[in-house]
């Protein structure tokens, strides 16, 4: 993995041109869409090599590599633990394929049957299930609810790691831990471990640097929507793209996508219930409120900002790691389309983004060694924003 920082308009020009070629994988920097660029090369084959290196030499001057052993991080990540007795992590600190998810979402429903319920909310482009858990622990009625989905993004690996780490922690604390008990007894939670499980099996048996969605397009012979453009929240304007070779392709309309449709529809019809809509990303350390797709102010901006600092200020606290937090249209990039801010506009108007560990050191290829800590801190941001929302509502 290398990272340029291309300095004329030129550099960048060729920057966007090599992210086609399929050997290489470009991924825009987090904070800027446009530079620095980092530059993912998985299957190390002589002509790409040498297009890189020539590249290198004639058109980036500034180029560093980031991180030397990729190829050792992914085979690291992807090795099943379970195989190895010498490994001491849990089955909760290591990443798991699409089809352990599906085994794990089947026994923690059979394991809990009274309290947790999968709920099939649609399939995907390539007709995989997309089941939402729904946590249900304390039966009182017209209990409020919250929704966190993970993993729409399909690199992002530590996204669904966080789901299945909040729903054992949730299971295991409740009438323990007195926080997680007063956020179960007034709310209920549906959690969709995987959003995006065409591009996540695609991150374990292709290329462990896919973001978008697997759909074929009818004008392109590029593939995949990128989920987080794809809903009705100013559709397409700047932030977005609608070149299907690009990273971050809006789709042919808004809702295009089996996945983005089927969470749309099942929030549409929970929009009474659900008071609080948080979505889990990585990179970079961030706690992000609407709007990412206007500069414009949310309504509630204050109420929400509120929220997100305390949640840092715990963090830090409790881990001495820094978390940014505001309005994602002022704190990264122009972003529209995303499910956060359609769900805001819905009415659910505490809607959040986190991006979890790292801010790049690792970026997607965040060790197993370090779910742990990662889940933890994001579950303070979780347990905080809850607790407010409850308070406030
Ligand atoms: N890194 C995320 C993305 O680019 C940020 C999401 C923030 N929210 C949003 N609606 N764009 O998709
Ligand atoms: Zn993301």
């Amino acid at each position: 993995i290398l990272t340029i920082t291309p300095k004329t308009q030129e550099q960048v020009d060729i920057l966007r041109n090599i992210s086609s070629h399929y050997e290489v994988e470009v991924g825009f920097s987090s904070t800027s869409p446009c530079s620095p660029l980092f530059i993912f090369r998985l299957s190390i084959n002589s002509s790409c090599a040498i297009r890189v290196g020539a590249f290198d030499n004639e058109v980036c001057v500034y180029f560093r590599v980031l991180l030397a052993n990729a190829n050792e991080l992914i085979e690291m990540q992807t090795m099943n633990s379970t195989t190895d007795p010498r490994s001491g992590s849990t089955f909760y600190e290591r990443y798991h394929s699409l089809d352990d998810i599906y085994h794990w979402i089947n026994k923690t429903r059979q394991d809990n049957p009274d309290t947790v319920e999968a709920i099939l909310i649609g399939s995907s482009y390539e007709k995989r299930p997309l089941y939402a858990l729904k946590l249900s622990l304390n039966n009182s009625m017209n209990k409020k609810a919250m929704w966190i989905d993970c993993g729409i993004h399909a690199r992002e690996w530590i996204a669904p790691a966080f789901c299945l780490w909040f729903v054992q922690y949730a299971l295991s604390f409740y009438k323990l831990n007195q926080e997680i008990t007063d956020i179960m007894d007034n709310m209920d939670v549906y959690i969709l471990p995987v959003m995006n499980p065409d591009g996540y099996h695609y991150t374990w048996a292709t290329n462990r640097m896919w973001r978008k969605n697997r759909s074929v397009s009818k004008s392109s012979k590029c593939i995949g929507v990128d989920l987080n453009r794809n809903f009705d929240a100013n559709w397409c304007t700047e932030g977005a793209s609608h070149e299907p070779c690009t990273e971050i392709y809006c789709g042919a309309f808004p809702e295009s996508e089996p996945e983005s449709q089927a969470v749309a529809n099942f929030l549409r019809s929970h929009k009474d219930s659900v008071q609080l809509y948080l979505s889990m990303h990585s990179y970079s350390q961030m706690l992000l409120f609407p709007y990412s797709c206007t500069l414009d102010e949310a309504e509630n901006h204050n109420d929400l900002l509120e929220m997100v600092q305390e949640a840092a200020q715990l963090i830090r606290r409790h881990y001495r790691n820094i978390y940014k937090y505001g309005s994602g249209s002022k704190t990264i990039y122009l972003a529209p389309g995303g499910s956060d801010d359609w769900a805001y506009n819905l009415g659910i108007k505490y809607s959040f983004t986190f991006e979890l560990q790292d801010r790049g050191r690792y970026g997607f290829l965040l060790p197993p060694s370090h779910i742990s800590r990662a889940c933890n801190e994001a579950l303070i941001a979780v347990k905080t924003i809850a607790l407010k929302v409850i308070k406030k509502t």
